[in-house]
Protein backbone atom coordinates (compact mmCIF):
# COMPACT_ATOMS: atom_id res chain seq x y z
CA UNK A 1 0.00 0.00 0.00
CA UNK A 2 1.68 3.37 -1.30
CA UNK A 3 0.33 6.51 0.87
CA UNK A 4 0.71 9.99 -0.74
CA UNK A 5 3.00 12.14 1.37
CA UNK A 6 -0.49 13.73 2.25
CA UNK A 7 -2.09 11.07 3.73
CA UNK A 8 1.55 10.31 5.57
CA UNK A 9 1.17 13.61 6.97
CA UNK A 10 -2.07 12.78 8.48
CA UNK A 11 -1.14 9.37 9.73
CA UNK A 12 2.00 11.12 11.58
CA UNK A 13 0.15 14.16 13.28
CA UNK A 14 -2.64 11.41 14.37
CA UNK A 15 -0.24 8.86 15.81
CA UNK A 16 1.14 11.25 17.54
CA UNK A 17 -2.10 12.54 19.29
CA UNK A 18 -2.63 9.30 19.68
CA UNK A 19 0.37 8.33 22.12
CA UNK A 20 -0.58 10.67 23.96
CA UNK A 21 -4.45 9.98 24.26
CA UNK A 22 -3.45 6.39 24.85
CA UNK A 23 -1.08 7.51 28.01
CA UNK A 24 -3.86 9.29 28.93
CA UNK A 25 -6.80 6.98 29.14
CA UNK A 26 -7.78 6.57 32.22
CA UNK A 27 -5.38 9.30 33.91
CA UNK A 28 -7.41 11.52 36.44
CA UNK A 29 -6.68 14.82 35.30
CA UNK A 30 -7.01 14.21 31.94
CA UNK A 31 -10.78 13.62 32.68
CA UNK A 32 -11.37 17.22 33.39
CA UNK A 33 -14.39 17.88 32.37
CA UNK A 34 -16.97 20.92 31.30
CA UNK A 35 -20.06 20.62 29.85
CA UNK A 36 -20.79 22.40 26.70
CA UNK A 37 -24.54 21.94 27.17
CA UNK A 38 -26.29 18.83 28.41
CA UNK A 39 -25.17 15.30 27.86
CA UNK A 40 -21.88 17.18 26.07
CA UNK A 41 -18.59 17.16 27.68
CA UNK A 42 -14.64 18.35 26.80
CA UNK A 43 -12.17 16.78 28.47
CA UNK A 44 -8.71 17.84 28.86
CA UNK A 45 -7.68 15.21 26.39
CA UNK A 46 -10.14 16.30 23.83
CA UNK A 47 -7.89 19.86 24.04
CA UNK A 48 -4.71 18.13 24.06
CA UNK A 49 -6.00 16.09 21.24
CA UNK A 50 -6.57 19.25 19.36
CA UNK A 51 -3.29 21.13 19.96
CA UNK A 52 -1.09 18.50 18.55
CA UNK A 53 -2.95 18.05 16.01
CA UNK A 54 -3.08 21.55 15.24
CA UNK A 55 0.13 21.74 15.50
CA UNK A 56 1.52 19.07 13.49
CA UNK A 57 -0.76 19.66 10.30
CA UNK A 58 -0.15 23.25 10.18
CA UNK A 59 3.60 22.84 10.12
CA UNK A 60 3.52 20.81 7.37
CA UNK A 61 1.13 22.50 5.52
CA UNK A 62 0.63 26.00 6.98
CA UNK A 63 -1.78 27.58 4.42
CA UNK A 64 -4.45 24.85 4.73
CA UNK A 65 -7.71 25.86 6.86
CA UNK A 66 -9.37 23.85 9.21
CA UNK A 67 -12.63 22.97 11.00
CA UNK A 68 -12.04 21.52 14.09
CA UNK A 69 -14.99 20.49 17.12
CA UNK A 70 -13.50 22.61 20.22
CA UNK A 71 -11.95 25.36 17.99
CA UNK A 72 -14.07 25.72 15.79
CA UNK A 73 -13.16 27.03 12.02
CA UNK A 74 -9.46 28.32 10.88
CA UNK A 75 -9.24 30.48 7.82
CA UNK A 76 -6.09 29.67 5.81
CA UNK A 77 -4.33 30.99 3.01
CA UNK A 78 -5.28 28.77 0.71
CA UNK A 79 -8.82 28.50 -0.45
CA UNK A 80 -8.89 25.21 -1.75
CA UNK A 81 -7.47 22.92 1.46
CA UNK A 82 -9.28 22.25 4.69
CA UNK A 83 -8.97 20.00 7.05
CA UNK A 84 -12.31 18.62 9.19
CA UNK A 85 -11.37 17.35 12.55
CA UNK A 86 -12.57 15.14 15.24
CA UNK A 87 -9.73 15.46 17.71
CA UNK A 88 -11.71 12.80 20.25
CA UNK A 89 -14.75 11.29 19.09
CA UNK A 90 -16.10 9.21 21.54
CA UNK A 91 -15.82 11.37 24.38
CA UNK A 92 -17.92 9.93 26.79
CA UNK A 93 -17.36 6.46 26.32
CA UNK A 94 -13.43 8.41 27.07
CA UNK A 95 -14.70 9.32 30.45
CA UNK A 96 -16.11 6.25 31.29
CA UNK A 97 -12.91 3.71 30.71
CA UNK A 98 -14.55 2.31 27.21
CA UNK A 99 -12.02 1.83 24.98
CA UNK A 100 -14.22 3.33 22.27
CA UNK A 101 -13.24 6.56 20.94
CA UNK A 102 -10.90 7.89 18.25
CA UNK A 103 -9.29 10.78 16.20
CA UNK A 104 -10.37 11.73 13.54
CA UNK A 105 -8.86 13.56 10.43
CA UNK A 106 -10.45 14.29 6.74
CA UNK A 107 -9.18 16.28 4.21
CA UNK A 108 -10.96 18.52 1.52
CA UNK A 109 -9.79 19.74 -1.58
CA UNK A 110 -11.72 22.48 -3.50
CA UNK A 111 -15.04 20.96 -1.56
CA UNK A 112 -14.50 17.33 -1.83
CA UNK A 113 -13.44 14.98 0.46
CA UNK A 114 -9.69 12.96 -1.08
CA UNK A 115 -8.30 11.49 2.30
CA UNK A 116 -9.48 10.18 5.76
CA UNK A 117 -7.66 8.53 8.50
CA UNK A 118 -9.60 7.46 11.71
CA UNK A 119 -7.21 5.90 14.50
CA UNK A 120 -8.54 3.98 17.97
CA UNK A 121 -5.53 4.11 19.91
CA UNK A 122 -6.08 1.74 22.36
CA UNK A 123 -6.91 -1.17 19.67
CA UNK A 124 -4.28 0.39 17.48
CA UNK A 125 -6.45 0.45 14.60
CA UNK A 126 -5.83 3.02 11.84
CA UNK A 127 -7.98 3.32 9.00
CA UNK A 128 -7.05 5.30 6.18
CA UNK A 129 -8.35 6.51 3.00
CA UNK A 130 -7.61 8.45 -0.16
CA UNK A 131 -9.95 9.21 -3.07
CA UNK A 132 -9.70 6.43 -5.72
CA UNK A 133 -6.83 4.80 -4.04
CA UNK A 134 -9.07 2.38 -1.58
CA UNK A 135 -9.49 1.83 2.19
CA UNK A 136 -7.18 0.24 4.62
CA UNK A 137 -7.08 -0.97 8.13
CA UNK A 138 -3.41 -0.80 8.80
CA UNK A 139 -2.16 -2.26 5.68
CA UNK A 140 -5.00 -4.79 4.75
CA UNK A 141 -7.74 -3.22 1.86
CA UNK A 142 -11.16 -3.06 3.14
CA UNK A 143 -13.85 -4.34 1.58
CA UNK A 144 -17.59 -3.74 3.23
CA UNK A 145 -19.77 -6.69 4.33
CA UNK A 146 -21.07 -9.01 1.19
CA UNK A 147 -24.73 -9.51 3.49
CA UNK A 148 -27.47 -8.21 1.31
CA UNK A 149 -30.44 -8.85 3.33
CA UNK A 150 -31.33 -6.84 6.09
CA UNK A 151 -32.32 -9.73 8.09
CA UNK A 152 -28.97 -11.18 8.42
CA UNK A 153 -27.79 -7.78 8.95
CA UNK A 154 -26.26 -5.54 12.57
CA UNK A 155 -26.73 -2.07 12.13
CA UNK A 156 -25.08 0.45 14.13
CA UNK A 157 -27.18 3.57 15.00
CA UNK A 158 -26.91 6.90 17.34
CA UNK A 159 -29.07 7.57 20.17
CA UNK A 160 -29.40 11.55 20.72
CA UNK A 161 -28.45 12.10 23.97
CA UNK A 162 -30.00 14.98 26.38
CA UNK A 163 -30.32 18.35 25.03
CA UNK A 164 -30.34 16.38 21.09
CA UNK A 165 -33.64 16.96 19.43
CA UNK A 166 -35.12 14.50 17.17
CA UNK A 167 -36.25 11.92 20.11
CA UNK A 168 -39.09 11.53 18.84
CA UNK A 169 -38.03 10.31 14.89
CA UNK A 170 -34.99 8.28 16.16
CA UNK A 171 -38.08 6.42 18.10
CA UNK A 172 -39.82 5.99 15.06
CA UNK A 173 -37.07 4.99 13.14
CA UNK A 174 -35.63 2.39 15.31
CA UNK A 175 -39.47 1.30 15.59
CA UNK A 176 -39.30 0.07 12.29
CA UNK A 177 -35.69 -0.70 12.04
CA UNK A 178 -35.31 -2.87 15.21
CA UNK A 179 -37.64 -5.71 13.96
CA UNK A 180 -36.13 -6.23 10.70
CA UNK A 181 -32.25 -6.78 11.62
CA UNK A 182 -30.28 -9.47 13.17
CA UNK A 183 -28.67 -6.75 15.70
CA UNK A 184 -28.50 -3.13 16.40
CA UNK A 185 -25.30 -1.73 18.37
CA UNK A 186 -24.29 1.79 19.90
CA UNK A 187 -21.70 1.89 20.34
CA UNK A 188 -20.98 6.06 20.69
CA UNK A 189 -17.86 7.27 18.34
CA UNK A 190 -19.78 7.80 14.77
CA UNK A 191 -16.04 7.92 13.27
CA UNK A 192 -15.71 4.55 14.39
CA UNK A 193 -19.26 3.13 13.27
CA UNK A 194 -18.04 4.16 9.97
CA UNK A 195 -15.13 2.55 9.70
CA UNK A 196 -16.28 -0.72 11.12
CA UNK A 197 -19.00 -0.58 8.01
CA UNK A 198 -16.08 0.04 5.65
CA UNK A 199 -14.14 -2.41 7.48
CA UNK A 200 -17.20 -5.19 7.08
CA UNK A 201 -17.65 -5.54 10.68
CA UNK A 202 -20.81 -3.64 10.50
CA UNK A 203 -23.11 -4.19 7.85
CA UNK A 204 -25.03 -0.37 8.21
CA UNK A 205 -25.09 2.66 10.17
CA UNK A 206 -27.35 5.31 10.21
CA UNK A 207 -27.71 8.87 12.38
CA UNK A 208 -28.71 11.76 12.22
CA UNK A 209 -27.39 15.27 14.11
CA UNK A 210 -23.59 14.45 13.56
CA UNK A 211 -21.09 16.89 12.66
CA UNK A 212 -18.98 17.38 9.80
CA UNK A 213 -15.93 16.34 11.60
CA UNK A 214 -17.95 13.06 13.28
CA UNK A 215 -18.20 12.28 9.49
CA UNK A 216 -15.72 13.66 6.76
CA UNK A 217 -13.12 11.05 7.33
CA UNK A 218 -15.37 7.90 7.66
CA UNK A 219 -17.51 8.80 4.87
CA UNK A 220 -14.54 8.54 2.34
CA UNK A 221 -13.39 5.20 4.54
CA UNK A 222 -16.61 3.82 3.34
CA UNK A 223 -17.18 4.93 0.03
CA UNK A 224 -13.56 3.63 -1.16
CA UNK A 225 -14.48 0.38 0.29
CA UNK A 226 -17.20 -0.06 -1.57
CA UNK A 227 -19.90 1.05 0.37
CA UNK A 228 -22.65 3.41 -0.55
CA UNK A 229 -23.41 6.53 1.59
CA UNK A 230 -25.98 9.29 1.82
CA UNK A 231 -27.86 11.33 4.03
CA UNK A 232 -31.47 10.64 5.91
CA UNK A 233 -32.68 12.25 2.83
CA UNK A 234 -31.52 9.89 -0.11
CA UNK A 235 -29.00 12.94 -1.11
CA UNK A 236 -25.53 13.70 -0.61
CA UNK A 237 -25.38 16.37 1.63
CA UNK A 238 -24.21 14.38 4.58
CA UNK A 239 -21.59 17.00 6.11
CA UNK A 240 -24.05 19.92 6.03
CA UNK A 241 -27.14 18.03 6.93
CA UNK A 242 -25.50 16.15 9.61
CA UNK A 243 -27.20 12.82 8.35
CA UNK A 244 -26.03 9.23 7.11
CA UNK A 245 -26.98 6.16 6.03
CA UNK A 246 -25.00 3.52 4.83
CA UNK A 247 -24.06 0.20 3.95
CA UNK A 248 -23.43 -2.12 0.93
CA UNK A 249 -25.90 -1.09 -2.11
CA UNK A 250 -28.17 -3.45 -1.20
CA UNK A 251 -28.51 -3.20 2.88
CA UNK A 252 -28.20 0.84 1.84
CA UNK A 253 -31.11 0.40 -0.11
CA UNK A 254 -33.50 -1.31 2.71
CA UNK A 255 -31.75 0.93 5.15
CA UNK A 256 -32.46 4.07 3.21
CA UNK A 257 -36.58 3.35 3.08
CA UNK A 258 -36.95 2.44 6.72
CA UNK A 259 -35.05 5.49 7.51
CA UNK A 260 -36.85 7.70 5.37
CA UNK A 261 -40.53 5.67 6.93
C1 LIG B 1 -20.17 12.03 19.43
C2 LIG B 1 -20.04 10.60 18.94
C3 LIG B 1 -21.33 9.86 19.10
C4 LIG B 1 -22.49 10.55 18.41
C5 LIG B 1 -22.59 11.98 18.92
C6 LIG B 1 -21.27 12.72 18.70
P1 LIG B 1 -18.00 13.35 20.39
O1 LIG B 1 -18.96 12.76 19.20
O2 LIG B 1 -19.63 10.53 17.59
O3 LIG B 1 -21.26 8.55 18.57
O4 LIG B 1 -23.67 9.87 18.66
O5 LIG B 1 -23.61 12.63 18.23
O6 LIG B 1 -21.39 14.04 19.17
O7 LIG B 1 -18.73 14.52 20.97
O8 LIG B 1 -17.73 12.26 21.33
O9 LIG B 1 -16.83 13.79 19.58
CA1 LIG C 1 -17.90 16.50 21.63
CA1 LIG D 1 -17.49 13.43 17.42
CA1 LIG E 1 -15.07 15.12 19.69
Amino acid sequence: MARSPVLNVMVQAVMKAGRAMRRDFGEVEQLQVSAKGPGDFVTAADRKAEETLFAELSRVRPGYGFVMEERGEVAGTDPDHRWIVDPLDGTTNFLHGIPMFAISVGLERAGQLVAGVVFNPITDELYTAERGGGAYLNDRRLRVAARRDLVDAVIACGVPHLGRPAHDLFREELGRIQGRVSGIRRFGAASLDLAYVASGRLDGFWERDLKSWDLAAGLLLVREAGGFVTDAAGGDAMLARGSVVCGNEAIHGQLLKLVKG
